[in-house]
């Protein structure tokens, strides 16, 4: 069975209180069976959502890490920072980084500090608006997958993948869960195909404006074992019916 995944990206929301309420909100609820849940908030609130955690199972996770190990990267964060801190899952290659000017070559140094901290890291890929339209979304997940070539498989179980078409992310317009198998299958034989055996336990996860009201369809889909959830994962009772909604699926 491969693992069931719900990780909240609280992006750039929150402040000490609205933290301390949402966390104190989620653990208040005891774990699901056999589903991991992880929270994502600002790397300036780590340090106080790691302690609000402790002893609750809740994966605390990062929201992006530096390629660089140390050094002068005014504003970074280094890998060997975060797993100091308490943090043992990174999202790596969101869009929004992307957009940002993030490249392939520098997603593909941060899954490797990641992986070389001890951390697990999830790999995000997507396809924008126009390569959706233009039907290149398997070419360019795959090329963006490319970045894990040459992981040994004693990493395989630190590696997550999450598939957020771009188009989707914050836009209130969700992938069909038909779109989105047929996505997570093409990733799950490149993975087992040009990586080995082992990888194809990799948990697949979809993000793009999941909610409660439409996730129960996506998640019942052969090859998607979790959600990545950003607006959804600000409000309590929202995330919580996710994960009730991720640990009951299939
Ligand atoms: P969204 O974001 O759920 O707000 O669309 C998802 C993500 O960016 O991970």
């Amino acid at each position: 069975m491969r693992q069931r995944w719900v990780i909240g990206n609280w992006k750039m929301h929150g402040r000490r209180q609205q933290n301390a309420q949402l966390i104190h909100e989620i653990i208040s609820v005891p774990l699901w069976p056999g589903l991991c849940v992880a929270v994502a908030p600002p790397a300036i609130y780590l340090q106080q959502v790691h302690e609000l955690l402790i002893g609750s199972g809740v994966v605390l996770a990062a929201q992006m890490v530096s390629e660089y190990e140390q050094g002068a990267h005014t504003g970074q964060c280094a890998a060997g920072m975060l797993a100091d801190m308490g943090v043992q899952l990174v999202l790596a290659g969101h869009s929004e980084c992307r957009h940002a000017g993030q490249t392939d070559a520098q997603v593909a140094l941060q899954v490797k500090r990641v992986l070389e901290q001890g951390m697990s890291v999830v790999l995000c890929v997507g396809e924008t608006l126009e390569q959706h339209e233009r039907g290149e979304t398997l070419d360019v997940v795959r090329k963006q997958l490319e970045v894990i070539a040459g992981l040994g498989a004693e990493v395989a179980n630190r590696l997550l993948l999450a598939y957020e078409p771009v188009w989707a992310i914050g836009t209130g317009r969700v992938a069909s869960p038909g779109h989105a198998q047929w996505v997570h299958q093409a990733l799950r034989s490149t993975l087992a195909k040009s990586l080995g055996e082992p990888w194809a336990m990799t948990p697949i996860l979809y993000g793009g404006s999941v909610k409660a009201d439409n996730a129960a369809e996506l998640l019942s889909q052969l090859d998607v074992d979790g959600v990545l959830v950003g607006g959804a994962s600000l409000k309590a009772s929202e995330f919580l019916s996710l994960c009730r909604l991720a640990a009951q699926a299939r």
